[in-house]
């Protein structure tokens, strides 16, 4: 198939969307950018179309997809709601939060994998939410990479993954955030977050009474086979190259890097990387380094295999706040290990 290219930094954004919305509600598939990663759209409707997204990303059928929708009201068309949904949509809608809600039967158990539930999202990137009005249809969308591998934060990203497979990418540059959302599981005013993101526990805590994060988001090993978001069993967000998570930090960091062999490539801050003697250096800014890591960190996975890296390292990065989401990836696509070194 020849997947449709709209970069809109250079097409006229009316006419491309009209035609992406069109496609959404034919049945066929658009890959569009959100605040937080790539998502390769489809009509939420669609029982017959559903199944191509996850043919495209060769995604376990287990695993549910999340449906957005442009205003938090058009979450009725696919979920039910209660009022705590809409004091955090207040807050944080149209942002990169997923909420776990009973589903309608409108919704197809091609959706949501079978489950009686269903993640709602209200993007608030622009090109998302005028591609979702276009389509007059809530858009199931998981993110628009090959399973298993990072998610895309570029319109190059995507086209790597998907060109051919699908019937249209919209390019609207680099995501903003650059991890996926955080999706919580909701039950009154108690909240868990399956997998942390942007909006932090303490936003959460803004709203809600309590809200606790599974185990599973530090551990993936604590997922098990019947992990709570169907995606923690899954390894994820992983470079090929062996990715090392190391517990250490400044010159006991760069002391352990240096003793690495073969194609070592190393994720540091900019002010340290003469430390260190690999010849790929990914490096971040000492001001909001987790900002800037959690924007860059998949891109980074992506160079590290273009550049024929065999050893990937990072040191353990701070989990509190949006560190958490960095943390959750960082673990997940190092197996789950921490590389711990014995003095
Ligand atoms: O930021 C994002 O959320 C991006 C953009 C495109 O919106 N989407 C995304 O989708 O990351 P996906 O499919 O890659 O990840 C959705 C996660 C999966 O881990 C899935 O298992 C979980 O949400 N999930 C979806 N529906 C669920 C449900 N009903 N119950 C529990 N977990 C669910
Ligand atoms: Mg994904």
């Amino acid at each position: 198939m020849k997947t449709k290219y709209f970069d809109l930094s250079r097409t006229d954004g009316d006419a491309a969307f009209e035609e992406c919305g069109e496609i959404i509600r034919s049945g066929g598939l658009v890959a569009f950018p959100t605040e937080t990663v790539y998502g390769l759209g489809v009509s939420a409707f669609s029982a017959e179309s559903v199944p191509k997204v996850f043919a495209a990303k060769g995604r376990p059928s287990d695993n549910p997809l999340i449906v957005h929708v442009a205003y938090p009201e058009d979450a009725e068309r696919a979920a039910v709601t209660c009022p705590e949904f809409y004091e955090l949509a207040e807050r944080f809608m149209p942002g990169p939060l997923t909420v776990i809600l009973p589903k309608r039967d409108v919704i197809p158990d091609a959706v949501t994998a079978g489950l009686s539930s269903v993640g709602i999202r209200c993007p608030s990137n622009d090109a998302a939410h005028r591609l979702i009005i276009a389509a007059g249809v809530p858009i199931a969308a998981p993110s628009a990479n090959v399973s298993g591998l990072p998610s895309p934060t570029t319109g190059a990203h995507v086209l790597r993954d998907m060109d051919g497979k699908i019937d249209a990418v919209i390019d609207g540059g680099e995501c903003d955030f650059g991890l996926e959302s955080t999706v919580i599981a909701l039950n009154g005013r108690r909240a868990e977050i399956l997998r942390p993101g942007a909006v932090t526990r303490e936003d959460l805590l803004e709203v809600l009474d309590e809200v606790t994060v599974n185990a599973a988001v530090k551990d993936p090993s604590a997922a098990g086979d019947r992990p709570s978001s169907p995606g923690m069993k899954y390894k994820h967000y992983a470079p090929s190259c062996e990715f090392l998570l190391v517990d250490a930090r400044g010159d006991e960091f760069a002391k352990y890097v240096n003793s690495l062999e073969g194609k070592v490539g190393v994720i540091c801050k900019k002010s340290e990387e003469d430390k260190f003697v690999c010849p790929i250096k990914y490096t971040v800014g000492d001001e909001d380094g987790v900002g800037e890591l959690c924007h860059k960190l998949f891109g980074f996975f992506r160079r590290a295999d273009d550049d024929g890296v065999e050893r990937l390292a990072a040191a353990v990065p701070d989990d509190a706040g949006r560190g958490l989401a960095l943390y959750n990836r960082m673990i997940r696509a190092a197996g789950g290990r921490i590389t711990k070194l014995t003095v």
